[in-house]
């Protein structure tokens, strides 16, 4: 059975319904990741394996502009994970889909260039991975079969914008995205998506709705109160489609994020 990543966001700490087995500690080239990596099974299948870890770290110290999405990366990878699904708590931009929906981007908007370490590659090696479609298609495939099977709506095909925060955005900016065509705002998405794709890892995104962005609805004020309540109300459906979509995942991987490197280098 491959062993599947999952990277906690806001409201996401741990993994309730999974049977915990173990915390590894990993070091790594660009420095600590957010914690300790949670090894844990499905409770009805000894045989499979989840590697979690809190991007926020544990109690939430870290805050999306800090977090050290390269070495979170790298030490999945040093545990033998070859997919990764990230969970994230989004800012609402359409204002069709409201709190506590479940999407899955399909693409993303990079607002934090410049601002985050978001290469492995910094010189001499200078690599341009393709990322025409950041997220991984079979795994998304997977969640979209799950969904179905479990009876958990989740809206496919959506463009995520990652902001640099911590502040949450102005009306201004909210309204620039939504022109630009973005559908959903966050702070974690990148460069987390591109360093999976950097060391050939399958990466795929499920949102979590937990806001309606700023000036979206007649809401004068955004808080992270609801951010996290409203994550924590969805909790047991995204653990639920999490569940089924590791079963629905081919043993091999058919996708191209395998070869991502090839061909990529000056
Ligand atoms: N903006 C940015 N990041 C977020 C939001 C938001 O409105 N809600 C949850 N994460």
């Amino acid at each position: 059975m491959p062993k599947l990543g999952i990277i906690g966001g806001s409201g996401l700490y741990g993994v309730p319904g999974f049977l915990h087995l173990k915390e590894e500690c990993v070091s790594t080239p660009f420095g600590e990741p957010s914690g300790p990596y949670l090894i844990a099974g499905i409770a009805d299948d000894a045989g499979t394996q989840v590697v979690f870890l809190p991007r926020h770290g544990t109690k939430h110290s870290i805050p999306p502009h800090k977090v050290n999405y390269r070495a979170n990366i790298w030490g999945m990878r040093e545990l033998g994970v070859e997919r990764i699904l990230g969970i994230n708590a989004v800012g609402g931009i359409d204002p069709e889909l409201p709190p506590g929906s479940i999407v899955l981007p399909d693409q993303a908007l990079d607002f934090t260039q410049g601002a985050r370490p978001s290469t492995f590659h910094d010189g001499p090696d200078v690599v341009h991975i393709d990322f025409t479609d950041p997220y991984c298609p079979e795994i998304r495939a997977a969640i979209l079969k799950a969904s179905q099977a479990e009876g958990i709506p989740v809206t496919s095909g959506a463009t995520y914008v990652c902001t640099n925060g911590p502040r949450l955005e102005s009306r201004a900016e909210i309204e620039f995205f939504r022109r630009a065509g973005a559908h959903i705002v966050g702070m974690t998405g990148m460069p987390e998506a591109a360093l999976a794709r950097e060391l050939e890892l399958c990466y795929a995104a499920v949102s979590v709705i937990t806001n309606f962005a700023a000036g979206v609805s007649a809401a004068n004020k955004l808080t992270t109160t609801e951010v996290v309540e409203t994550m924590a109300k969805s909790t047991a459906s995204v653990m639920a489609l999490l569940k089924k979509t590791f079963f629905l995942i081919p043993e091999q991987r058919g996708c191209p994020c395998k070869d991502a490197l090839s061909g990529t280098r000056l």
